[in-house]
């Protein structure tokens, strides 16, 4: 558990070097060393100093960490796009032949990708009702990845994520949240005992509609 109020940390997240209110955006692809050996160690794995923008910019890093903090997580990665986190997330996890268990009324997009490039490539997808995942236990059985989002989009229907995280850990099957409309504020799927959880940061989580983002947190292990 987090030992300070989200309030606390949401006040605690702001600011950058030199005291900025907000974390500096860093107009460069590449990053120097100060000498060879400095980059030769860096390299050969040690430390985590930023090397190249498509990889990592203090920036989104300062993101990453106040996402992880926020949802009471190990770690987050910060991706392009809300899709980019939620197709990532899918194709490091799951395989041709597997089967994925999905909340009925997903992001469209969600749901696109899981008809237009999943199935085709052999993934098996079956829909629910959210109350199915609370009420079945047996649901998940032979399922690799439930697909859950509560509020889910446009119906706001709500589920018992940590009853839902009890029956998956039963069967082994991964627990995957898009937890954007709740917010870590209102809602952390971590401390339920779900095993992933998503946000696309155009929502609540930048809420200026000026910023599209997005992050993916693991639990502490
Ligand atoms: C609940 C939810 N998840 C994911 C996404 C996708 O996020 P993005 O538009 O950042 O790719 C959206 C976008 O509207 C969304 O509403």
């Amino acid at each position: 558990m987090n030992e300070l109020a989200i309030e606390t940390l949401l006040a605690q997240t702001h600011g950058g070097a030199e005291g900025s209110v907000t974390p500096p955006i860093y107009q460069s692809s590449l990053f120097t060393f100060d000498d060879f050996a400095a980059f030769e160690a860096r390299m050969s794995g040690q430390g985590s100093r930023t090397l190249y923008s498509r990889v990592q910019t203090p920036t989104a890093a300062a993101f990453e960490q106040m996402m992880a903090r926020l949802e009471n997580g190990a770690a987050a990665v910060g991706f392009a796009s809300g899709m980019v986190a939620i197709s990532s997330t899918i194709f490091a996890l799951v395989r041709p032949g597997d089967r994925i268990a999905c909340i009925e009324h997903v992001y469209p997009d969600a749901y696109r990708l899981f008809e237009q490039m999943l199935r085709p490539w052999g993934v098996e997808i079956t829909y629910h009702p959210m109350t199915a995942f609370n009420s079945d236990p047996d649901l998940l059985s032979g399922v690799r990845l439930a697909y859950l989002e509560s509020p889910n989009s446009m119906m706001m229907q709500v589920m018992d994520l940590r009853r839902t995280a009890e029956h998956a850990k039963r069967h082994g099957t991964l627990t995957v949240v898009d937890n954007s409309w709740a917010t870590p504020v209102f809602q952390r799927p971590l401390e339920l005992g779900i095993d992933l959880v998503l946000h696309s940061a155009s929502k609540y989580i930048s809420e200026h509609s000026d910023t599209v983002r997005a992050s993916s947190s693991r639990p502490m292990s």
